[in-house]
């Protein structure tokens, strides 16, 4: 575990840690942003507040049905803790609640008594906040992963990476606002009869529009975060991706396949084939993970301004 903190001036911010994957596949990945933007008292209004939003993640009552959750809690203007959650598309309402629950507890541990945390694992995130987290938060930290193993034609395998997201991002973005859900998954043939496999995700609450910008705005880290990399991640809270050159997610219904030219960057005219067959194969990867965090930080006072982070932050696992 590693963590470090940095202030700068009108900001108090930022807080991070990272930590090695637990046993559970699904549960790799997990992640920890603490935010400096304060800290409540224990056994506060804002502490009793927190429990009651978080303890909500596990009821069944709530909106995490489509596997996205908003809830607010407490008196508006003072003390009120609001909190969202998200998990996968293809993930279960039980393994989505299992998971944002474990999300809290990561959070409280990983943040004692600070006002606002958000972290997760492979397919959930969670993030909490003493203002409003609905709608698209447009400034906000990233977070990557990507897995070591490089490719030896990156050039072609990220033609043929760019082109899936791209087509999984309108999919996901125009998605039927009624389905409460802003997610695709599909698979498209690489160089060296190599399959890439992707999903993408919006929180159900933006629009297509902003869902559009945000994905783009991820896609835009991947020579930062993933040259040449066979897999990578890129979280923020309100969209992300993957991709792996191994199938790690439960193909729907829609899951897509797209065929491109087998020439490769020359022709960009994808068509594609929906897909009603399921096939589920776990690969398995090993080595040092690097992992970066960019982060913004709000400020709300009188008046809120934000200011753009010039962070950096990079550590390597085992
Ligand atoms: C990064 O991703 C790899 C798989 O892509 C995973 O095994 C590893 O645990 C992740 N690293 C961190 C720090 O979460
Ligand atoms: C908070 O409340 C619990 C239970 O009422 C008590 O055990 C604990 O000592 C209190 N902590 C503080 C810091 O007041
Ligand atoms: C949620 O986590 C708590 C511990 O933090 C545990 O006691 C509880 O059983 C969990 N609930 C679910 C539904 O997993
Ligand atoms: C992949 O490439 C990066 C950057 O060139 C290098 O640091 C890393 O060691 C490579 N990974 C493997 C498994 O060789
Ligand atoms: C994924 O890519 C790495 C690096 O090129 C390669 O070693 C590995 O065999 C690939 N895995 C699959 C399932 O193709
Ligand atoms: C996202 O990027 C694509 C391709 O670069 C572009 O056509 C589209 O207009 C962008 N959408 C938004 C909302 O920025
Ligand atoms: C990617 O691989 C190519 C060819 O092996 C190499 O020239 C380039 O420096 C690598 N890029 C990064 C960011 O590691
Ligand atoms: C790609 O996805 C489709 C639809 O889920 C599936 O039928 C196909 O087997 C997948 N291709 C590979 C190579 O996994």
């Amino acid at each position: 575990m590693v963590s470090q903190t940095q202030n700068l001036p009108f900001s108090l911010c930022l807080l991070l840690f990272i930590s090695q994957a637990s046993a559970k596949p699904e549960y790799e990945n997990r992640y920890a942003v603490c935010y400096t933007t304060g800290e409540y008292a224990p056994n506060s209004t804002y502490d009793t507040n927190l429990k009651v939003v978080l303890s909500r993640l596990t009821t069944s009552n709530t909106k995490i049905d489509y596997g996205f959750y908003s809830y607010a809690y407490g008196q508006e203007g003072s003390d009120r803790v609001y909190a969202t959650g998200i998990c996968r598309g293809d993930v279960t309402p039980h393994a989505c609640r299992t998971c944002l629950n474990n999300s809290a507890s990561l959070l409280l541990k990983q943040c004692p008594n600070k006002n606002q945390a958000q972290g997760g694992y492979d397919i959930c995130k969670l993030h909490y906040a003493y203002y409003s987290l609905d709608g698209y938060q447009e400034y906000n930290f990233w977070v990557y992963n990507s897995t070591e193993a490089n490719v030896t034609d990156w050039h072609q395998y990220s033609y043929v990476l760019n082109n899936l997201l791209a087509t999984l991002r309108v999919k996901a973005a125009t998605t039927d606002p009624s389905l409460n859900r802003k997610y695709a998954s599909g698979n498209a043939t690489a160089p060296n009869s190599q399959t890439i496999y992707a999903v993408v995700q919006c929180n159900p609450d933006l629009t297509a529009g902003e869902c559009n910008d945000c994905l783009n705005r991820t896609f835009s880290k991947i020579p930062e975060c993933c040259n040449n990399r066979s897999g990578g991640r890129v979280i923020r809270s309100t969209c992300d991706f993957r991709y792996e050159n191994y199938s790690f997610y439960k193909p729907m219904p829609d899951t897509l396949t797209l065929q491109l030219s087998p020439q490769g960057p020359p022709s960009p005219s994808p068509s594609i084939e929906p897909s009603t067959t399921a096939k589920s194969s776990q690969g398995t990867h090993h080595g040092i993970l690097t992992l970066i965090i960019y982060q913004t930080c709000k400020l709300v006072h009188l008046y809120i301004f934000i200011i753009r982070f010039i962070y950096l932050f990079s550590l390597k696992i085992w």
